[in-house]
Formats: structure tokens, sequence, C-alpha cells
């Protein structure tokens, strides 16, 4: 049994990368990714999307294995991102004849990118390719993640090719759709990278996740992670919360510390909200932690502490560097809460309350304020603000 058929026709042809250490320069891929990219195979032949440069022959020799001697005559571009479109030329210089399927804005992007002489087919909303036996009609999905992007749809076996849409971090183990996985293992790399890549866009995302739901999908394919079929509900549900901000009662605690105190202050109060009964508390050190996935857990629990202390008249910079990425990407309502230290001027309060207003968060409480060193007052002061911490979850 050959696995990467995922429907009748319908192949998975892409490749793991578990070489790449950050995705666009910046993620971590402590499991890997894969870049996903399917054949749909009619009385002609259309490739979904391509792989990262790097993994072109790999690709080719893929294709090869299902349509052997044949060509390909459509490659779709729903995507352009380099992740998905950088084996563009290195399909063109082996199918020749092939057209590349695209919308306005994508093919000026292959253009831009590729400068391929290619001969292109344009759609737009709802236009269709018959493939004979196959069609595939074509719905804009623009912001989810670039302006170009649209997804595509083979009504015949109830798939969609969704894009960036229900991606995750994490390459394919063997298994290819969530039967043949264990989907577990993907719900944080999901979280993470939702957060860090489309985490701007909740608004584009709701409007495609309202299109997508009214061609009821039986089978999901994504251009990163497992296909979706037995979890397609659930990964709808993950999007829909994501892209609507939704937090998950709990609380996040990111703290920047130079000597310890702050790092003091930041453990203590984690402490407290524990003796408040509150269970779901994540601290990440701003120093050490991957900004990912501080922001996977921002996405997720929907109350937020953050402690930084002064740092040349400003905040510290990994704290100034994460408030940065919420700002961003518009989380529009967070439970926010912040302490801030200093040695002889404080500015570290002053800028988290700016920040603050500049996101129109009502803080949850008046901030702790710590000059130097813990004192039993700064203990009181963060015993204080868990106590209205937990009153806000209770
Ligand atoms: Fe996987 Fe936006 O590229």
């Amino acid at each position: 049994m050959n696995i990467t058929e995922i429907k009748q026709g319908i192949h998975y042809v892409g490749v793991n990368d578990r070489t790449t250490t950050r995705f666009e320069g910046l993620w971590s891929l402590p499991q890997g990714v894969s870049y996903n990219a399917y054949l749909v195979v009619g009385e002609k032949v259309a490739l979904i999307d391509t792989v990262s440069e790097a993994f072109g022959s790999r690709l080719l020799h893929n294709i090869e294995e299902i349509i052997g001697d044949r060509a390909v005559d459509y490659l779709v571009i729903n995507h352009m991102e380099p992740d998905h479109s950088g084996s563009i030329s290195t399909l063109a210089m082996r199918y020749p004849q092939m057209q590349i399927v695209s919308n306005a804005k994508a093919l000026q992007m292959v253009k831009g990118f590729y400068a391929v002489n290619t001969p292109t087919v344009e759609v737009k909303e709802g236009d269709t390719l018959d493939l004979g036996g196959k069609t595939l009609s074509f719905h804009m999905a623009p912001m989810v993640h670039w302006p170009e992007t649209m997804v595509s749809w083979c009504a015949e076996e109830k798939t969609l090719f969704s894009g960036d849409a229900f991606g995750t971090f994490g390459a394919l183990n063997g298994g290819i759709t969530d039967s043949q996985v264990c989907p577990e293992m993907y719900w944080d790399e999901m979280r993470r990278y939702y957060s860090a890549i489309v985490g701007k866009y909740g608004a584009p995302v709701q409007k495609a996740l309202q299109k997508v739901k009214g061609l009821s999908p039986e089978t999901i394919c994504p251009t990163h992670g497992p296909v979706w079929q037995r979890e397609v509900a659930t990964v709808m549900d993950i999007y829909d919360r994501l892209s609507r901000y939704e937090g998950e009662k709990g609380v996040v605690i990111a703290y920047g510390s130079m000597h310890g105190n702050t790092e003091e202050m930041a453990e203590l109060t984690a402490r407290y909200l524990a003796e408040e009964g509150v269970k779901n508390i994540r601290l990440h050190n701003l120093s050490y932690a991957e900004h990912s996935f501080v922001l996977s857990d921002i996405f997720r629990y929907d109350t937020l502490v953050v402690a930084s202390p002064t740092y040349n008249g400003s905040l510290f910079p990994p704290v100034k560097h994460l408030l940065e990425m919420l700002a961003e990407r518009n989380i529009p309502h967070r439970n926010f809460a912040f302490l801030g230290s200093f040695t002889w001027a404080c500015a570290s309060v002053r800028l988290m309350k700016e920040f603050a207003e500049s996101m129109k968060w009502e803080p949850i409480t008046a901030p702790v304020e710590m000059k130097q060193g813990i004192s039993d007052a700064v203990r009181t002061e963060c015993r204080r603000l868990a106590h209205e911490i937990a009153q806000r979850l209770a």
C-alpha cells in the first residue's frame, strides 16, 4: 500500500526539512518542518505548489514516482512565499510545456522572484480548471498569509488545498494523514506556527474560515504538517480560536532579568498565583526563550504578566522586542499586569503602561515597582498582584 495517495488521484509529493534551523530566518524548528506539495491526476496532471528551492530535485523524484514519464500540465500556485514557490524554476525546466495557474498578484510575484517564461493562466474567485475527471476551483484568501494567497478546491474528492492555513511546524515522521500519525504531537506546533507566522492576520483568517466552512471539506491538505481528515473539526476550531485571539484561562509570565532580581519578582508572582489555585502558569525568561514559544503561549492563554528591568532608560531589550511583536500582531484583548524594576531611575513601568494604552488593554491592577532588590514590601506587592489576577481568572 502506497500511503502517498491521499484520495483517489490525489498524491502527496512533499518533502521534509530537518536541517533548516530557523524558519524565515527567525523561528526555531526543533522538530523540522514539511513543505507539502500535491499532485492531482486526471486526464491532465496538476501540481499544487512546489517546495523550498533546496529540495527541488527531491520534489521531481517524488513526482516521477507517481506519474513516471507523464508531464505536469499545470502548476497551481496557492502561495508565493519561497518555502512553496522556491522550486518553480526547477519545475519549469523539467516540464517546459507546463502552465502556471494562479491569480494576478501571484503571477506578478512569479515574474518578480523567478523571471521564468512559463505560460500562465490567470484565475479569479470561483474560476475552475478541468483536469478531466477532476476539477479544481480557486478561492481567494488574501493575507493568509500573503496578499496573493488563494486556496484550491477539488469538488470530486471534497479536498481543500489550503496553503498555509491549518499548517503546523513539525516534519512528517512517516505518516501523511492524521490517521497515520499521532495528531496530538502537532497541536503545540500548530499554535506556535500560527502565532509566529499568521498571528497578525486574525481578521483575514476569520474571513477565509467562513469560505472554507461553506465548502465542507472532508480532507484538508495544508502546505505544512499532516493532511487533515479525522481532525478537520479540531483544526478548524484551533484556527478559529486563534484568529479570534480567544485565550484559555491561564497566565504567561514573560520576564527579562539582568542579575536575577526581576526574575525573583516573576518567580514570586508565579508562586503566589499557584497558592491562589492557578494551575496554568507559564514562565519565560526572555533572554533565553525563543520568542515563537512565548508568542504561542500568549496566543493560547488569556492573561499576560510582563516583568522588565529598566535598561538604558528604556525597557530591557528582549522585553521590548516581545512587546513590539505583540503590537505587530494586533492582539485585541489580554488580561494584562506588569512589574518593573530599576536601580536609580525607573522607566520600565511607565513604558509598559504606555504599551498597554497603545494596545487598548486595561491593566488588571496597579503595577509592581521595585527599586534595586526584593524586600518585604515588594513581596507584599507581588502577592497583591497575584491575588488580583487570580480573582480575574476565577
Ligand atoms: Fe509556508 Fe507563508 O509560507
